[in-house]
């Protein structure tokens, strides 16, 4: 029941592997603003490594980390020029420093203590060159709240998958039951995986940053603006102290 494992990092990256090029021009005109001389790239929680491959295309050289190797594979092949690594992001360690750290689209609200996450910021900080930028996304916990609590299907002439979704106010976890059923030949193989993160408040992120050693920006990152009390996507664009 691991998360990312060979069928759902296949619907993955069929599905929405879209992030990074919807994410790359903002993401680009902030690192021409405050990092334009930057020339090195670490993307962690890569998955399938469609920010990767932007980052390529864009002549940086780039370096992604992922914990699954399905979701690896994947980044193996829509960005070939990046050096991967499959590593926990709460305890990786690479033998170089980076002008800009990113890491998007959900994945730290994958940590689900607040340790964790801090773990994580941790390794993001001591990755990151004094003048770096490390800029990641995150569902808050009003975005898990109040769209997590609900069943989608996915319908394919191949592939059946329903997501039943539902999150625990008092623990603020979001989890979301994935089965799936893929056709081979006349029969349909089932999967299931159970994706579980944690909506976590401005008000914690901030502190986490801050007790890590970092200063930040914030936006809601679906307007890409001023953060609203109700945005259900924050982004932080944040700085070593
Ligand atoms: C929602 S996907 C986002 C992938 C990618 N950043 C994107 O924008 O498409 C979350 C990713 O986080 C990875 N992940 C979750 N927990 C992780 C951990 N502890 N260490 C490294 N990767 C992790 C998963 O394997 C998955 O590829």
């Amino acid at each position: 029941m691991d998360a990312y494992g060979k069928d759902f990092s296949a619907l993955y990256n069929n599905r929405w592997g879209f992030y990074g090029v919807k994410m790359w021009p903002f993401l680009s005109e902030v690192i021409g603003r405050h990092q334009p001389e930057a020339e090195t790239w670490l993307d962690l929680c890569c998955g399938a490594g469609s920010l990767l491959e932007m980052v390529c295309e864009n002549g940086f050289s780039a370096t992604g980390v992922d914990i699954s190797r399905h979701q690896l594979k994947y980044a193996r092949e829509n960005a070939p020029c990046a050096k991967l690594v499959h590593a926990d992001v709460r305890e990786f360690s690479l033998p170089e420093k980076f002008d800009v750290i990113t890491c998007m689209f959900d994945s730290l609200n994958y940590l689900t203590t607040k340790r964790d996450l801090t773990r994580a910021f941790r390794r993001a900080r001591h990755h990151l060159h004094d003048e770096g930028l490390f800029i990641f996304d995150v569902n808050t916990f009003e975005g898990l709240r109040s769209r997590w609590c609900s069943v989608s299907t996915i319908r394919e002439p191949d592939r059946m998958v329903i997501m039943d979704g539902s999150f625990d106010e008092r623990r603020a976890l979001g989890r979301s039951l994935i089965t799936g059923f893929i056709k081979e030949g006349r029969l349909w193989r089932r999967f299931e995986e159970e994706h579980v993160e944690r909506g976590y408040t401005a008000q914690e992120l901030d502190d986490l940053l801050e007790g890590t050693g970092f200063s930040f920006r914030k936006y809601d990152s679906e307007r890409l603006s001023r953060p609203r009390k109700d945005s259900a996507r924050l982004l932080y664009v944040c700085r070593r102290q």
